[in-house]
């Protein structure tokens, strides 16, 4: 274990101070369009997103009052990722689009402390459960088993994965 880890093994939050998560703006989304098209292989969605097609997005996004995009940054200035929840009509967070689109921050554990302050305000904001799907061909289900995801269900293209706290702990 080292000092950036719980004693469970979960990176803490507290040692990586120069990590948020703040709301994504019209003057990310370029950026996050580049990242979703370098990563479109890790997704449902694998045809390429235009500018037209991201601005619409946008657009239809900003309308939706329980769908909330990210964007991680160090220092409050540099971006490195995206990450998103939105509250579905069953009552439950659905994580997703989640990358890391620097390759100079992969494998630091900064995604790992953006997605614990994911799940922290999607239980500040509405507490229910947390889950995502993860194509059965993508290593980031064992990165999710990591920060605390469990496989609930197993379709052929997906697996279905829940947060599950007790399998944490946070400093
Ligand atoms: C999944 C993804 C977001 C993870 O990003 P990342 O930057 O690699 O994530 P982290 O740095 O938090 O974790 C990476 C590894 O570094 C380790 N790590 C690095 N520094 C660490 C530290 N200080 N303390 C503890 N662990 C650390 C983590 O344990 C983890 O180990 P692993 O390689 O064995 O899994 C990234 O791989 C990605 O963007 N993938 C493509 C898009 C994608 O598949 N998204 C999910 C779609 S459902």
């Amino acid at each position: 274990m080292n000092s950036s880890t719980t004693k469970s093994g979960a990176i803490s939050v507290s040692n990586f101070p120069q990590v948020g998560i703040r709301a994504a703006a019209k003057d990310d989304i370029e950026l996050l369009r580049e990242w979703k098209n370098a990563n479109r292989d890790s997704f449902f969605y694998r045809q390429k997103i235009s500018k037209i097609q991201q601005e619409a997005w946008f657009i239809a996004y900003l309308q939706k009052k329980n769908d909330f995009m990210f964007v991680a940054e160090l220092n409050e200035k540099i971006r490195f990722g995206c990450l998103g929840a939105r509250y579905t009509n069953d009552k439950e967070w659905d994580i997703y689009n989640v990358i890391n689109g620097s390759e100079a921050t992969q494998g630091k554990g900064y995604m790992s402390v953006a997605l614990q302050k994911l799940i922290s305000f999607c239980h500040a904001t509405t507490h229910a459960k947390i889950s995502l799907k993860v194509l059965t061909t993508n290593p980031a289900q064992h990165w999710y088993k990591k920060n605390g995801f469990v496989a609930t269900r197993s379709e052929d293209l997906y697996l279905r994965m829940e947060y599950c706290s007790t399998r944490l702990e946070f400093t």
